[in-house]
């Protein structure tokens, strides 16, 4: 049996080399460093470039064999690169993950729906007792002319119940000719300036007043507007529609009654207050029959046509039914809050 031909030295260094470059692949720990030593051993001045180089040194005879010694170090470090790359990019993709990973346990924790806010459920509650007496719901703006929110109502310029709204102006035209509507009355007059009576109207809707906020006042609160223009319409009608409204939304145990107090849009009008069950009273809004000059600045003539008109605030109704005692607390949308209606 011959000899086997002495392996060239050249080739057991190169061995030696390769061994430790694959051991380090496997301690490194980042790409980074694996970039660096994938050009520190495959690059020009690599152990595999300079091993190509010493090819031509050795005799013809062992210059295949140093060759192919030489491909396949090359391909057995090209191979752990690439294993390694991908085993830290895995991995470095997980800890990415695992860092920009949004903490939804308390979302998770409390699996809850939305649900509607309080204030628009009484609104939309309002909406469809009222729907249910035959009205129909009208709108109006949030900036006013000065002439729908007062003039028309019978409030004209130094009239001193303008003083009373605490309006807040807005910068467009005419200095105080533009105002975030005080009440939902200038949608009286909107209404009935668009359409011929009969008119059965409710008109729900955001008011705006210069008042600081406390537990029972906010700058921005909410109306629900009432008009009812038709022919013979008189106090007594009026008296009736708020007693219906009052058994058909609160229930069978509560009762109305209309206290005199005054309003310049209306003539006579009145305080109107409900009774609950306990026998307590509550103050709800205000009323009144529409004044005929109100009429008359809707286009409305006065000796064919009356009604009356009442106005309430909505807010107050989360105090009434729910007992809310700040009614701060329903517009700071603390979810603890607003999860217990
Ligand atoms: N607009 C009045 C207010 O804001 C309420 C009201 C409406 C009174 C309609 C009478 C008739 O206080």
């Amino acid at each position: 049996m011959p000899d086997l031909p002495p392996v060239p030295s050249i080739i057991t260094d190169l061995d030696q080399n390769v061994q430790s470059v694959l051991s380090r692949i496997a301690d490194v720990s980042d790409t980074a460093a694996l970039d660096a030593l994938e050009s520190e051993t495959l690059g020009k001045s690599g152990l595999i470039v300079s091993a190509r180089k010493a090819i031509g040194e050795v005799s013809p005879t062992e210059r295949k064999l140093v060759g192919m010694a030489v491909q396949e170090s090359r391909t057995s470090i090209e191979q752990a690169l690439a294993d390694r790359r991908q085993f830290l990019a895995q991995g470095e993709r997980a800890l990415r993950l695992q860092s920009e990973r949004m903490d939804l346990t308390e979302v998770i924790g409390t699996p809850s729906v939305g649900h509607i806010h309080p204030l628009t459920q009484a609104w939309e509650e309002l909406e469809d007792t009222f729907i249910g007496m035959g009205f129909r719901v009208a709108e109006g703006p949030h900036v006013e002319t000065d002439w729908h929110n007062f003039d028309a109502l019978n409030i004209p310029k130094g009239h001193p119940a303008r003083d009373a709204f605490d309006s807040l102006y807005v910068n467009n035209g005419e200095p105080g000719s533009t105002v975030l509507r005080t009440h939902t009355s200038p949608v009286q007059i909107r209404t009935m300036l668009e359409q011929e009576p009969p008119i059965y109207i409710v008109a729900p809707g955001r008011v705006f007043r210069r008042d600081t906020a406390d537990a029972t006042h906010l700058p921005v609160f909410h109306q629900l507007e009432g008009l009812v223009v038709d022919r013979n319409i008189g106090l007594a009608d009026l008296a009736g529609t708020i007693e219906s409204f009052t058994k058909a939304f609160f229930g069978e145990g509560f009762t109305s009654r209309l206290r005199p107090n005054y309003f310049p849009f209306t003539e006579p009008s009145a305080e109107f207050d409900i009774q609950r069950p306990d026998g307590s009273w509550l103050e709800l809004g205000g009323c009144g029959v529409v004044h005929p000059n109100v009429l008359k600045a809707g286009g409305i003539d006065p000796e064919e046509w009356s009604g009356f008109a009442f106005g309430f605030g909505i807010d107050r109704f989360l105090s009434i039914k729910n007992g809310v005692d700040d009614i701060r607390d329903a517009f700071t949308n603390d979810i603890r809050f607003l999860q217990q209606f």
